[in-house]
């Protein structure tokens, strides 16, 4: 069956058919596009196109497609696209009846329908994950907290740490995550029903009920804007865009931590895999995955983003490119959340070797010229005199805290017995002592109002969510 032909009289070339279809992958908005075309019967009820007995017919038949939807038994046929395998659906378990429902709408308003209502449910879908993941975090900086570890500049050791600190770090960014999927929900929460092809429709539909029964909070201000726009799939695949980029870097730290070059962590063997010729591999695959998986989906980004520039209005059938895109990219992100989610709860932190390195490569540096700033040193002169010492140091094979005094009183005459305190590890992490700073109390504090912060928003997403899928 085909929603279009009349004016033609011959078939159309199979290639055009193979090179134009859509249902490959657009199947995948068969739950939505029943839902769009319930709230379209009724809508057509309202306005006197389907008489009652008629709206309770294709009500009952798209109860039974459901559910067929469901069970994976709906009987695709390979149609044009979902909206056809639809339609024919209808139109053959309803004859005349089914073939009313096309009155009053156009696959392009159905089709932004249909992606408006999925990229909803998979943003809520994304936050549940992000939640999880943001739970793990806690849990492993709440079980680690006072372990210390370098914090890196450059990939060269630079203060010393909480590793719960450089956990919490990660929690911000997933919390920001969670924001701008929210936000590509809002962006996505319009109902465009009632845009037809692109001017609207001439039949008194109920705009507003439709989105009402949808779960659409609003409806679309302009037809054409409606049927033209895809900026709530770019605004999602920012979010995921962004979203990868944090997730890729955790891939990259845990990829490197493994390494024993640095051994501050271990993974647990079954987020492992071997070599097919060294036997004594233990590979972090899954973190290099995820790492790789963030270059994918900013493609996916780029290529929509293209799509969409330069498209004269209204509706181009270039829009149908946005689906493949879109698809992959959430299942990507979908897949790099879940397997992180497991990876991170299983690792194994090397507290001992990471609270040795935290003490290596002078990492207490700044810590001395702080102290001598306190001595009444200008700053500038310092970082001058900590550095001569971090040399004369390096000469020696030692670390600033093993430095007699007198070698330091030759240096400076200012420095006393209590600069080894003031360079201790407990003390430069100890100093910091101030919001967002990595002193243990603060850190205490940070990880309660990041469990407060949570706690509140996952009964506000519980509430929030429609329709939420696992
Ligand atoms: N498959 C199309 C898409 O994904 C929707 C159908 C609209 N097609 C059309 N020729 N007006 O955008």
């Amino acid at each position: 069956m085909k929603l279009w032909g009349g004016r033609f009289d011959k078939e159309t070339n199979e290639l055009v058919f193979s090179f134009t279809q859509s249902l490959s992958f657009d199947r995948r908005l068969l739950p939505y596009d029943l839902r769009v075309t319930r709230a379209h019967a009724r809508a057509l009820g309202e306005c006197g196109v389907l008489d009652p007995e008629e709206l309770q017919k294709v009500l009952s038949t798209l109860d039974a497609l459901e559910e067929e939807a469901e069970q994976g038994t709906f009987p695709f046929a390979g149609e044009e696209d979902v909206h056809t395998a639809v339609e024919r659906q209808l139109v053959e378990r309803l004859g005349a009846t089914g073939a009313k429902l096309r009155a009053a709408r156009s696959r392009n308003d159905q089709v932004a329908a249909d992606l408006r209502l999925l990229l909803m449910e998979e943003s809520g879908n994304l936050v549940q994950l992000l939640g999880r993941l943001m739970e793990v975090i806690l849990e492993r900086a709440e079980e680690y907290l006072g372990a210390v570890m370098p914090g890196f500049t450059h990939l060269q050791p630079a203060q010393p740490v909480l590793l719960s600190h450089h956990l919490l770090a990660y929690f911000e960014m997933f919390r920001r995550d969670t924001e701008r999927f929210l936000q590509a929900r809002r962006s996505a929460d319009y109902c465009p029903l009632g845009s037809g092809a692109l001017a609207g429709v001439t039949f008194p539909l109920p705009r507003r009920y439709m989105a009402d029964e949808l779960g659409f909070s609003r409806v679309t201000a302009n037809s054409m804007d409606a049927v033209a726009d895809r900026d709530f799939v770019l605004d999602f695949l920012h979010a995921c865009v962004v979203l990868m980029s944090h997730l890729s870097r955790l891939g990259e730290e845990i990829v490197l931590w493994c390494s024993p070059a640095f051994g501050f962590v271990v993974l647990d063997e079954a987020f492992a895999t071997g070599s097919s010729i060294m036997p004594q591999k233990m590979n972090p695959d899954v973190a290099e995955l995820v790492r790789a998986k963030a270059g994918r989906v900013l493609g996916s980004y780029v290529a929509v983003a293209h799509v969409l520039k330069a498209l004269p209005l209204t509706y181009n059938r270039d829009l149908q490119e946005d689906k493949e895109n879109l698809f992959d990219a959430l299942d990507q992100v979908k897949g790099c959340l879940r397997v992180t989610v497991e990876m991170l709860s299983t690792l194994e932190f090397r507290t001992d070797r990471m609270r040795e390195a935290a003490g290596e490569g002078f990492t207490n540096a700044t810590d001395l010229a702080d102290y001598l700033v306190r001595k009444g040193l200008p700053f500038l002169r310092a970082h001058e005199v900590a550095g001569r010492l971090v040399r004369i140091c390096l000469e020696r094979g030692i670390g600033l805290e093993e430095l007699p005094l007198e070698e330091y009183r030759k240096v400076e005459p200012a420095v006393e017995e209590d600069l080894y305190e003031a360079i201790s590890l407990e003390k430069c992490l100890k100093a910091r002592d101030l919001e967002g700073g990595t002193a243990p109390s603060r850190v205490e504090q940070a990880l309660r109002e990041a469990r407060d912060w949570l706690e509140k928003e996952r009964e506000k997403w519980m509430g929030g969510f429609l329709h939420l899928a696992p």
